[in-house]
């Protein structure tokens, strides 16, 4: 049984599109990716379900060594985010799971929809920042 589940948001500001008239950049996937994400789809191709994700709607399957499953939404699942310095994930835990230790240059919002978890993250000077989460936290 999953109990816990946490949602992520990482927000990633390396990205950017300066060079791109439009204030948007679907990406399009089957160009290459470069530093600043895909080249833009087509604007005439581009309708509103571009806009619309559901992915985060299905859970991570958890059975792993880490009782962890994530559903990303970066470009290349989402590609209206293309350039646009913001991703998501949800990201599911079984009981006494836990997110593998890995690291971001960029910041990184969670939301607790359910469950308890600790939380936190540790500087670049070792220091351990963190916290039990409870619902909505
Ligand atoms: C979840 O992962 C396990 C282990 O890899 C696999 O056996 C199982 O089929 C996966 N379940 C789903 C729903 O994908």
């Amino acid at each position: 049984m999953i109990l816990p589940i946490l949602i992520g948001f990482s927000l990633l500001a390396s990205l950017s599109y300066a060079d791109n008239v439009f204030n948007y950049c679907v990406g399009d996937l089957s160009s290459p990716t470069g530093p600043s994400g895909y080249t833009c789809k087509d604007p005439s191709k581009v309708s509103a379900d571009d806009f619309i994700f559901t992915g985060l709607r299905v859970a991570g399957n958890t059975t792993n060594t880490f009782k962890f499953g994530a559903s990303p939404a970066f470009a290349p699942q989402f590609p209206a985010l293309n350039g646009m310095g913001i991703s998501m994930v949800r990201a599911d835990l079984g009981v006494g799971g836990a997110v593998p230790i890995h690291t971001h240059r960029v910041a990184e919002l969670l939301i607790l929809v359910k469950g308890t978890v600790i939380g936190g993250f540790i500087d670049t000077n070792n220091r351990a920042f963190y916290k039990t989460l409870h619902e909505g936290t």
